[in-house]
């Protein structure tokens, strides 16, 4: 499977970029990085360095350092300043391609008819891409996009998922462009589908350089996550959907396609992902949004990732 990866990578991103680049049936093509969880800089930075752990030269394209039309509202809070934990990780020891990442983007797509495109941050990039080439909706394979929250309670804003909210705008361009959409909202990967303590210690006993770099650079999301939900699971969004974007026929075990529209104007509901699940627009279905998942399976992938 070839994949192009669009990134605003801190620590979640960070174990999906792994997940992806240590498969041995996945040929990451390129990787572009979006400001989102940190600024562009800093994910930049971190795309580099996690390609570096996995020994990956992937070329790494940095795009967008702010949303379309909106103000930056970066997750430091979340992720930790350095949007890796602050774990105090060396700088890697290669810069990113000169190239911008949206041109990139736009260079990849046409040369790789077919690959899989998965989004792990805003869709500023993507937008931007498509906005410069549409034609590129009909050269994308898949689309594997995290972000929004079907009809359900927003991580951000009561009704917004950060990715959506952070550049709605480009959320709602990506959306009614035609892109073959599979959608993973931050409602599949919560509860269950979280890494429990038990979870968490099978992996730090792999004792390999990557499940410390999983559990580590993740240390602050699971301190926020605690704050904000109570939960005392480590939720990782992006790997949900890498999971689905790499082996879908075992992870995904319930979907449907509907018609979903990105509320932009709204200071309430900005980046709310509007699913019409009982197709009562009549506005013919322009995703397929993941409604139930294996987390056995998803965890067993972090698990291989984090072996290799
Ligand atoms: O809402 C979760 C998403 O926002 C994840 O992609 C996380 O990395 C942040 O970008
Ligand atoms: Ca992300």
């Amino acid at each position: 499977m070839r994949m192009i990866i669009d990134t605003d990578t801190a620590s979640d991103d960070a174990v999906a970029l792994a997940m992806a680049l240590n498969h041995p049936e996945v040929d990451v093509v390129a990787i572009t990085t979006v400001a989102g969880n940190c600024s562009l800089e800093d994910t930049t930075r971190n795309a580099l360095y996690t390609a570096e752990l996995c020994g990956s030269g992937v070329p790494v394209y940095a795009g967008a350092d702010r949303p379309m039309l909106v103000e930056a509202g970066f997750a430091t809070w979340f992720h930790g300043m350095d949007g890796l934990g602050d774990q105090g990780y060396p700088t890697p020891s290669r810069s990113a391609e000169e190239e911008n990442g949206v041109s990139a983007l736009i260079a990849h797509i046409r040369a790789n008819p077919g690959s899989t495109l998965v989004t792990l941050g805003p869709l500023t990039n993507v937008a931007l891409a498509l906005v410069q080439a549409p034609d590129l909706a009909r050269l994308v394979g898949r689309c594997v996009i995290m972000g929004g929250a079907a009809n359900t309670v927003g991580n951000v804003t009561p009704a917004a998922e950060f990715n959506l909210w952070f550049d709605p705008h480009a959320a709602r361009i990506v959306f009614a462009s035609g892109l073959p959409i599979e959608m993973v909202g931050w409602e599949i990967c919560r509860g269950e589908a979280g890494l429990d303590a038990t979870e968490r210690a099978t992996l730090r006993a792999l004792d390999t350089p990557l499940a410390h770099f999983f559990l580590d650079c993740n240390s602050t999301a699971l301190k926020a996550s605690r704050q904000q939900s109570g939960t005392n699971r480590l939720e990782l969004p992006d790997p949900t959907a890498m999971a689905v974007a790499i082996d879908k026929d075992r992870v995904v075990t319930a979907s449907s396609r509907h018609y979903v529209e990105v509320e932009a104007e709204s200071p309430l509901t900005r980046g709310m992902s509007v699913v019409d699940s009982l197709d009562v627009t009549g506005n013919p279905a322009n995703a397929e949004v993941v409604q139930a998942i294996d987390t056995d399976r998803f965890k067993q992938m972090i698990s291989e990732a984090a072996r290799r």
